[in-house]
């Protein structure tokens, strides 16, 4: 018996003969041949004589895949002659050079490659099995995320120093991405490094006194990055190149200016030097940018660029993705070049098990049909963590072991969204009888999975702030979260773009109370959809119980994990009928509402109470960002000090809530009003400060002060709170240059935002788009509507910024005109409150 390759001798070949020698023994007589007309990355196989078969593809890939078909169906005793082809292009794994804290004295997303920091990276054994994985996933590429990867992996001559990691760790990351890029090209897949801008090593931006994270270019960092990129690409030509040209860089003229004169050129000198004659591929991401706006300028210097964007955003909610964030895909995809999906964090779904093979081939054929897409990017669920999953268990579970129907069923449906749903239903009970034992479970545990799969999608994209990592959804949410949002900084894309149209809790209280028809999805459908989609996961999975016959250790882990979801849906279910009542009484006045809202919050608390039980000993964490950066529904740790990570840590906080509602529903029934009276609020107390230099003067927030330094514009009322501080003023019409202050203590500056999205108005940060925006603290609000003004100004919203002792220049990111109002010691309790003045 043999295996005869015809027309290539590439690894990839005869990684693909090893493969099939192993899977058919001495069964069959094969043939690989290079034939000319099929498919790319295609294959057919063909029964010649009895024992003999012949497997021809146009590439390499296309026998690789042929071969791995043709040993499955051998295994099986299938028929073994057939043909296919992939319908998208890439099909793409992720895996992040990332943590789940902030190094000390670093920023987000800066972490060395270091053995310490990511043992996997240098253990060959990891490599194997996880690119064997990928491989028979028919997975084509493998995205490598961090923040300033060529400061661990290449030297810059002229700027030595820059090197992050000692000599040997050094010597060492070369080997080994020299190691993982060979052996994964064996297996058919391209390695992409992706990295942030404008990020700079530490001991270079040291060395210049600079910071690491840098929102406009300078001379050193531009010519550092340009050279940096040269020397990655003529150590590493065949890696592709994925830059984001934010969070730290702002403005589309920097963006334009990086890409196509720092990054593309810089590759264009790394060709030369390797002598390559074709360009490497980059993948630019639509994130933190405006990419229609450069891609235009990009493809006159480069050609070989391929684009990608979220699917929605970083969590699962949705297979009908619409309004801007569909037209920046389609922008993309109608380029020309392959623009690609990416499912990003899934900041809803941790740390369950997904296995909704229903809903991912629906947001498969999503990507294909609304957006365009012809290629994949697939996140792990639990990112920030790789590779371990979040289960408590001994030895830890492997996220690709655990996660298994998560990568298959992205996969599967990214070579073929077609699937139909009897044979793919067969697909899938074959597959979870192999795991499970019993066609019987198998059946059940499907059921389970798909319904259980619904439930996140739909409590995010109806009730939730964000769909970026800035919130876990499975840690609950706070009732005022729901009740009124705009303190928390809703991100519109949620529902405008990641979500069928419909109404949120606060539309559809108003239209109900002045009877006006209901549009698209409603808050008490989706309150019924969760309930009853949780219900029978519940059902369907005590159902398959009974009939496991193998694995039944994970089975438990799953089914506890459906037990939580139907928790979680319970909680967000009540809490939401709770701030429907709420919202209600806001038009009533009736105290039946309040006592109702409050029978509802007490019920969320039970089943929340539940879910922290569940997961007491099921899960180490509910998330994997753990960092400041996320703040719903509280924030995270700060310093590397994990905080509010786990279920368990928030219980108090909502029976705290739970008291405070009690109170709030006797006040009003004992007719002392909900009213907030301001008589017993005190004005924060004031640190001494002074400005130095000429950029800005100081004013006292008062009644009749102006609080631009060349307009009229007078304070007519100001919230208590910040009434006789001392503010600093700036010329309106004048682009800011940045003041500098000088304090004795740490503190907050208050900036006052102006709420509109109107251009002349600066904007606060987003952590959408820029991570790093939580470093000084101010992404939500202290205090809302807190000044008016004469004029017709926007409402103003104040933030506060922490600052150190000492002098300190005020850079704020963006542009346009905005106010302080005072600097207060950061020993200050600053109570969150509307001031509603203004609006
Ligand atoms: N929000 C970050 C990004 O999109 C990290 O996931 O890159």
């Amino acid at each position: 018996m043999s295996i005869v390759v015809e027309g290539s001798s590439s690894p990839r070949v005869r990684y693909a003969a090893e493969r099939l020698k192993v899977a058919i023994g001495d069964k069959l007589n094969v043939t690989l041949r290079i034939a000319p007309g099929l498919a790319r990355e295609g294959y057919r196989i063909e029964s010649r004589e009895p024992k003999h078969v012949l497997l021809t593809a146009s590439d390499d890939s296309g026998l690789l895949y042929g071969a791995l078909d043709l040993a499955r169906r051998a295994q099986n005793d299938q028929p073994l002659a057939t043909h296919d082809a992939p319908v998208f292009t890439l099909r793409g794994a992720v895996i992040g050079l990332q943590k789940t804290f902030i190094l000390p004295g670093r920023k987000v997303y800066e972490y060395p490659y270091t053995p310490e920091l990511f043992p996997f990276f240098y253990d060959k054994s990891f490599w194997s099995e996880y690119l064997d994985y990928v491989c028979d996933q028919r997975m084509n590429v493998l995205f490598l995320w961090n923040g300033h990867p060529f400061s661990s992996l290449v030297k810059v001559p002229g700027y030595e120093y820059a090197l992050e990691v000692t000599e040997d760790v050094f010597r060492h990351n070369v080997e080994m991405f020299h190691h993982i890029t060979k052996e994964a090209d064996r297996r058919g897949v391209w390695v992409v490094q992706n990295f942030y801008s404008l990020l700079l090593p530490k001991p270079f931006a040291d060395h210049h006194g600079l910071q690491t994270q840098l929102t406009a270019p300078t001379p050193e960092s531009s010519d550092y990055t340009r050279k940096a990129l040269t020397e990655f690409v003529k150590e590493y030509p065949h890696v592709g190149i994925m830059p984001c040209l934010g969070e730290a860089l702002q403005g589309i003229d920097n963006q334009r200016y990086w890409l196509c004169d720092v990054i593309l050129s810089g590759i264009k000198d790394g060709m030369k030097l390797a002598g390559l004659t074709e360009e490497p591929p980059v993948v630019i991401r639509t994130h933190a940018t405006d990419l229609r706006k450069i891609m235009p300028d990009a493809l006159k210097v480069y050609k070989n660029l391929y684009t990608e964007a979220k699917f929605n955003g970083e969590s699962l909610t949705t297979h009908e993705p619409r309004g801007v964030r569909q037209q920046v895909h389609l922008a993309m995809s109608t380029l020309g070049s392959t623009h690609v999906s990416n499912v990003h964090i899934l900041a809803n779904l941790e740390p369950f098990r997904y296995g909704a093979q229903r809903f991912i081939q629906k947001c498969v054929q999503a990507s294909r049909d609304r957006l365009g897409c012809k290629g994949l990017h697939l996140y792990p669920l639990a990112y920030w963590a790789w590779p371990d999953a979040p289960d408590i268990a001994s030895p830890p579970l492997k996220q690709i072991d655990r996660d298994w129907m998560w990568y298959e069923a992205w996969a599967r449906y990214a070579w073929n969204p077609d699937h139909d749903p009897a044979s793919d239903r067969a697909y899938w009970t074959s597959r979870l009888t192999t795991v499970y034992g019993s066609p019987n479970a198998a059946e059940h545990i499907l059921d389970a999975l798909n319904d259980a799969g619904e439930c996140a999608p739909r409590i995010l994209r109806r009730f939730g702030i964000t769909e970026g990592n800035r919130q876990t959804m499975a840690l609950g949410m706070l009732l005022d979260q729901l009740v009124d949002p705009s303190k928390y900084r809703p991100f519109e894309e949620l529902w405008e773009s990641q979500s069928p149209p419909g109404e949120r809790l606060q539309e559809y209280a108003e239209r109900t109370w002045k009877n006006l028809p209901h549009d698209g999805e409603t808050p008490p459908q989706i309150v019924a959809e969760i309930i009853a989609f949780s219900d029978k996961a519940v059902k369907a999975i005590d159902q398959a119980s009974a009939f496991v016959t193998r694995n039944r250790e994970e089975f438990e882990r799953v089914r506890n994990d459906v037990y939580c979801i139907q928790a979680m849906s319970l909680n967000y279910a009540e809490k939401a009928n709770a701030a429907l009542c709420v919202l209600r009484y806001g038009y009533s006045k009736d105290v039946k509402d309040m006592r109702q809202a409050r029978e509802h919050l007490a019920k969320s608390l039970e089943h929340y109470r539940a879910l922290a039980k569940l997961t007491d000993k099921a899960y180490h964490f509910a998330n994997t960002m753990q960092t400041s950066q996320r703040r719903i529904p509280v924030a995270g740790g700060m310093d590397g000090q994990p905080a509010n990570y786990h279920w368990r840590q928030l219980v108090s906080l909502y029976e705290t809530e739970l008291e405070e509602f009690d109170d709030r529903v006797k006040r009003i029934e004992s007719g002392k009003g909900d009213d907030i009276d301001e008589t017993g609020i005190k004005r924060w107390p004031k640190a001494s400060m002074q400005v130095v230099g000429d950029v800005g003067e100081m004013y006292e927030v008062q009644f009749g002060a102006a609080v631009f330094a060349d307009q009229e514009n007078a304070i007519r009322s100001v919230a208590p709170e910040i009434a006789g501080l001392t503010g600093i003023r700036f010329a309106k019409d004048r682009p800011y240059a940045p003041v500098e202050i000088e304090v004795a203590e740490p503190v907050y500056v208050l900036v006052g935002y102006f709420k509109s999205k109107d251009a002349a108005w600066r904007q606060p940060p987003d952590l959408e788009t820029d991570a790093d925006a939580e470093d000084l603290g101010g992404t939500e609000p202290v205090l809302q509507n807190a000044i008016a003004i004469d004029g017709k100004l926007p409402p103003l919203d104040i933030y506060a910024l922490r600052y150190n002792a000492g002098r300190q220049k005020l850079e704020l990111r963006g542009e346009g005109a905005f106010v302080i109002v005072g600097v207060v010691p950061q020993s200050a309790a600053l109570k969150k409150r509307d001031a509603g003045r203004g609006v």
